[in-house]
């Protein structure tokens, strides 16, 4: 968990400390992507921006656009109803601004991350869920409209399919969740229309998982997702972006053509497309040496990018920097079974960068 007391105090100015330096051929990994109109970012902790100064300018060199991977989560921003708690996220907005980035916000209807008050407020009926929701949106937009544009309005509201090793499989397009029980299917539209009416010109996006490989999961996953967009934009809800969150897994094929596809479904809706959260888990079987899993985590996700940028996505999000900060490893729920540390991530723990950068580089850079 996030140390409060170190992003309560705020992040400090430029650190002093330099980040591992490029090769002489070597440009930012923004300035690459920037050159080409693409953007490259990633999720940020404040605690880590804080307190460690080598990745904290690996962050202002890499990134032109950063996303909180915990600061802007119901229970970061109000952890008991009623009092609102900005100080982390407002150092990230800080770190950024000294560094001439952009933030984009995550996440304001998610099913995770609640404070333990709010899902027994849920409980309590549409018109208590009803105005949770507004207290929270209201806040929050008030206090980021200078500094953020985008936010991840709707977070993993599509269902999972039937059969899928993921939680919460169901027939319907809307996974179940403390919201969709509260206020019915009707609770992703009543959320963009007020996010349009506090806010009307921030671009609202839907981030999900899950709709990336090719398997007959990802493709029920995305034809729920088309699903659910189509009717959202049928009803004239103020939908701008949807986020592809691309937590990728090797050992599920991917294949351009169904994803390329689904991309351009999207845009032809009158969408804009990003990746918002990219790493990619390793194969149960990894291979011996770490050159070759570093090399085929790369071809892997090489081939993700290349379609992700062919079906038009612009921007592209990594979850973090570095595998020594994933949640890949340090989470005992997404990382390996194996006790392997999953290198997942474009630098690894010794914060030395792999093959996976060189991967985004040319995807983003676009040679
Ligand atoms: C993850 C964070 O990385 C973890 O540190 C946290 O404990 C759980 O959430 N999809 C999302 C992100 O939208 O917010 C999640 O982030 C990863 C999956």
């Amino acid at each position: 968990m996030i140390s409060r007391r170190r992003a309560l105090a705020g992040l400090g100015a430029l650190p002093a400390c330099a980040a591992p330096p490029l090769g002489a051929q070597e440009a930012p990994l923004r300035q690459v992507a920037r050159a080409r109109g693409h953007v490259f970012g990633t999720a940020v902790r404040a605690d880590l921006l804080a307190d460690d100064a080598a990745l904290a300018a690996l962050v202002a060199r890499e990134a032109e656009l950063l996303v909180p991977e915990w600061e802007g989560k119901w229970d970061a921003l109000q952890p008991e109803e009623g009092r609102f708690e900005f100080a982390p996220l407002r150092a990230i907005i800080g770190f950024a601004q000294r560094h001439q980035q952009r933030v984009r916000g995550h996440a304001l209807i998610w099913h995770a991350a609640m404070p333990p008050w709010l899902p027994a407020a849920l409980a309590e009926g549409p018109r208590r869920a009803a105005a949770v929701m507004e207290a929270h949106l209201t806040a929050v937009l008030r206090e980021t409209r200078e500094a953020i544009r985008d936010w991840d309005v709707l977070n993993e509201v599509i269902a999972n399919p039937e059969g899928s090793d993921n939680p919460s499989p169901t027939d319907g397009d809307l996974r179940p969740t403390p919201w969709l029980s509260a206020l019915g299917p009707g609770y992703p539209e009543r959320a963009l229309r007020l996010a349009r009416q506090l806010d009307p010109t921030l671009r609202l996006t839907l981030n999900d998982y899950g709709v990336e490989a090719d398997t007959p999961h990802a493709e029920v996953k995305r034809q729920r997702l088309l699903r659910v967009v189509r009717g959202l934009v049928q009803r004239g809800a103020p939908l701008d972006a949807v986020g592809i969150q691309a937590h990728l897994q090797m050992r599920d094929p991917f294949r351009p053509e169904p994803f390329i596809a689904f991309l351009r479904a999207l845009r032809e809706l009158g969408l804009a497309v990003l990746v918002t959260e990219l790493d990619v888990r390793e194969p149960d079987a990894l291979a011996p040496s770490l050159a070759e899993r570093d090399a085929a985590v790369a071809e892997y996700a090489g081939r993700f990018l290349a379609a992700a940028i062919e079906g038009g996505v612009r921007s592209v999000l990594t979850w973090g920097l570095t595998d020594r900060d994933s949640w890949l490893v340090k989470e005992p729920a997404v990382a390996r079974g194996d006790g392997a540390a999953t290198r997942g991530l474009p630098y690894d723990e010794a914060l030395q960068p792999k093959p996976l950068r060189a991967a985004l580089a040319r995807a983003l850079g676009g040679g």
